[in-house]
């Protein structure tokens, strides 16, 4: 698919030949039904019983669904659609395996046949793993999160959001933390993508603002980790990543500038489902480098997951941009709107990187290890981290450049200002 790239000539004149390919074959699944707009949590009862299940564990976090009586609201539609119910909260932000134990307990105890989660990406990720260890009660799960034992069943699970962040409501992914081993994991698995996923604004409107620019830049990371690719092409899903990074962008920073903005509120649910589903990278491999960097400051620091993100991406992207410079540079013009003029293409590529670190900080999101909160770091923790990012040597992470430890270390060294 290689069609006329004419917003950008310059960039286009930029692409390095060797890295143009056709877009590879792809298979996309995504079957969650969307549920958008006012109100609709109210049809959570009827969406559970019309998929022919009674007894609901519903899933939540640490306050904020109970404050807003969005929670009540829920248990109320259930119990109206004649569910029985029963509530498990206090899911923590980058979430334990510990709670996911005791929720395949309760699951198991109260019979649960769906599992309901109220909240953002740590309670849809939550309630992924209480129904694989609801479905498999002889496992442990986190078996299935080292990929000891295949996960072949699970429980349905559906997703009333609260924060467009994460993408989980139809992500397959569902990412774990052992606080044992301090070891922060993801498992993807088509068992994991929610029946139905309901998206209503107004449920964001309590969000503080930290959180709403964390999600900012975790939607924006979900399309740039999979747009940075080694068979990058000008095709439709480019344009699809392209259109996407706009909206959030714009209306990112709206929803800072304007709190509870409805509109900007919206666009960046709907884009949120849209960069995790898959849709923003068909046709490529995705890369998800930073993400990867991103889970190992979590799980040392319990730093939060779109914070992690932006203090890392610039960091990856000037050590990655050799790989393919003319990327960077139809990032910065599809994306930026910046034009190369006479600069050569690492100087234009360099310019796209810093208008992203730009808009990282106007958002008040970090972009090195120091504002993140974790100061500067000793050599020996920087091994540390690069470490358990080749899960102890055993893995590369990346596509767009593919990246071993000495080259991880490097990447955290860059950030470790
Ligand atoms: O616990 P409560 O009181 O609900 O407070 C939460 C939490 O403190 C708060 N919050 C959520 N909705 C709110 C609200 N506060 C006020 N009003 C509301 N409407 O926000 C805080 C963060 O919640 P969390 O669920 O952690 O946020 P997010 O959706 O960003 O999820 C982050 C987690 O998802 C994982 C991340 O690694 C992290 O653990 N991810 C999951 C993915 C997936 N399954 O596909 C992909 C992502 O890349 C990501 O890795
Ligand atoms: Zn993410």
């Amino acid at each position: 698919m290689n069609g006329e790239d004419t917003a950008a000539p310059y960039a286009r004149a930029f692409f390095w030949k060797g890295q143009v390919t056709s877009m590879q074959s792809f298979e996309f699944y995504s079957p969650t039904r969307i549920l958008f707009g006012a109100d609709t949590e109210l049809q959570a009862g009827a969406q559970i019983r019309a998929l022919g299940c009674s007894r609901v564990l519903l899933v939540c976090g640490g306050n904020s669904a109970a404050a807003s009586g969005l929670l009540a609201r829920v248990e109320q539609c259930l119990e109206q659609a004649g569910l029985a119910v029963r509530t498990l909260s206090g899911v923590h932000p980058n979430p334990r395996l510990s709670l996911a134990r005791e929720g395949v307990r309760q699951a198991l105890e109260f019979g649960a046949d769906f599992i309901l989660a109220v909240g953002g990406g740590s309670v849809i990720d939550t309630a992924k793993a209480v129904a694989d260890g609801a479905a498999n009660p002889e496992t442990d799960l986190w078996q299935f999160w080292l990929r000891k034992i295949p996960l072949t069943r699970s429980l349905p699970v559906g997703a009333v959001l609260t924060i467009p962040a994460a993408g989980s409501e139809c992500s397959d992914s569902a990412v774990l933390t052992n606080e044992e081993t301090h070891e922060k994991r993801g498992l993807g698995s088509d068992l994991h993508r929610p029946r139905f996923a309901i998206l209503n604004p107004a449920l964001t409107t309590t969000l503080p603002p930290y959180q709403v620019a964390c999600g900012v830049v975790d939607i924006m990371m979900h399309t740039m980790d999979r747009y940075f690719n080694p068979c990058t092409d000008n095709n439709l899903t480019d344009e699809l990543a392209e259109g996407l990074l706009r909206c959030v962008i714009q209306n990112g920073r709206r929803a800072l500038e304007q709190p509870g903005d409805l509109h900007a509120m919206s666009e960046l649910m709907w884009a949120g489902s849209l960069s995790h589903n898959g849709l923003t990278g068909l046709g490529g491999t995705k890369d998800f480098a930073p993400h990867q960097l991103g889970h190992e400051l979590s799980a040392m620091f319990d730093a939060t997951h779109g914070a992690t993100l932006s203090t890392v991406w610039g960091s990856w992207a000037r050590y990655c941009l050799d790989a393919n410079p003319g990327r960077f540079v139809r990032f910065g013009s599809r994306v930026w709107g910046l034009e190369a003029g006479s600069k050569t293409p690492n100087e234009a590529a360099l310019a796209a990187i810093e208008a992203t670190e730009q808009f990282f900080h106007g958002l008040n999101m970090p972009t090195c290890l120091s504002e993140l909160g974790c100061g500067v770091l000793d050599e020996s923790t920087l091994g540390e981290l690069a470490y358990g990012c080749t899960y102890y040597q055993t893995r590369t992470i990346g596509t767009f450049r593919v990246l071993n430890e000495e080259d991880i270390l490097a990447i955290y060294r860059l950030a470790n200002h």
